[in-house]
């Protein structure tokens, strides 16, 4: 990006991404800079940045999810606006609101815009992960702007587990799959629902064969989790011996990792949204969108 990235490069992590905010300072050798949030009684956010940042590059890193989230990251983008700063990067790791990037009927907001605009006017360069809408870049015009994808390093991390095959869900996502398979040195493929009668669904992988394999179904966002316990259900009939379950963003509503868990053999996330199934950090791909 336009910035600088020197070891002057100071880190503010919020409360939803301390976890990649070590890692990247880490990976930039850059400062990480202590910061304290809390909430009030009515629960209203309170923060305050722990160091002078007075000319120095400072990077903000904050998930925009759940709505107090994306609260915590406009105040935090304050509080380092009040110092006399080179430049901010605002990294935003899960990019929420992302599925309503258009209006699907009138009298609707575009949320993902209304996200984006909130968040561009107090940024100097921004950076998000696998954005489940890439239009979303597009809206921060004035600045630079980067989606990163954290397939090299699911990838990596699935060539660690012995995958031996990667699939998508569905065909919308199979570039994605091609992608984690080949840094993880295996084939991909893409799952194919065929309704066999009213009341039964078959996903199978279009080409390949899963019998007797360590198979990985990688998705962008995993959410209930129904789309990938369905897809187990039957891949494990289908006779694979090994069921992973990997998304960059851990959304997880309500049960959907005890769900997940029962029905996978194992459960993976990245560090966009921090959460018990956390195995895999994005920060080298941020770090290196930082840098360039
Ligand atoms: C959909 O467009 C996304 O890529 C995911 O496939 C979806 O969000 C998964 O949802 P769920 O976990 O609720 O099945």
């Amino acid at each position: 990006m336009t910035l600088s990235a020197t070891d002057t490069m100071h880190i503010v992590g919020g409360s939803a991404s301390g976890r990649l905010a070590g890692e990247l300072a880490k990976n930039l050798g850059a400062e990480l800079v202590e910061v304290e949030v809390k909430r009030f009684p009515d629960d209203e956010c309170y923060v305050r940045v722990g160091a002078d940042l007075d000319g120095l590059d400072v990077a903000i890193v904050q998930t925009a999810w759940p709505d107090r989230n994306i609260v915590e990251l406009l105040l935090l983008q304050d509080a380092v606006r009040e110092f006399d700063v080179s430049s901010v990067t605002t990294v935003v790791p899960y990019f929420g609101y992302a599925r309503q990037d258009k209006k699907f009927k009138s009298g609707e907001p575009v949320s993902a815009r209304m996200l984006a605009r909130i968040i561009q006017p107090q940024s100097d360069a921004f950076v998000t992960v696998d954005v489940h809408a890439p239009s979303v870049v597009a809206w921060f015009d004035r600045i630079p702007a980067k989606n990163v994808s954290a397939h090299p390093e699911v990838g990596a991390f699935l060539k660690r587990e012995g995958v031996e095959l990667v699939l998508s869900p569905d065909e919308g996502r199979r570039d994605n799959a091609k992608m984690v398979a080949s840094v993880a040195g295996c084939e991909a493929d893409f799952l194919v629902k065929e309704r066999l009668d009213g009341a039964t669904v078959k996903m199978a992988p279009k080409s390949l064969d899963a019998s007797g394999k360590t198979v990985a179904i990688v998705d962008d966002i995993i959410s209930t989790g129904g789309t990938i316990v369905k897809a187990s259900e039957q891949l494990r009939q289908q006779g694979a011996t090994k069921i992973i379950a990997v998304c960059t963003h851990g959304v997880f509503s309500s049960d959907a990792i005890p769900r997940l868990r029962e029905a996978c053999d194992e459960v993976f996330s990245t560090d966009t949204i921090e959460s018990s199934t956390t195995a895999i950090t994005v920060a080298p791909q941020v770090a290196r969108a930082i840098r360039e």
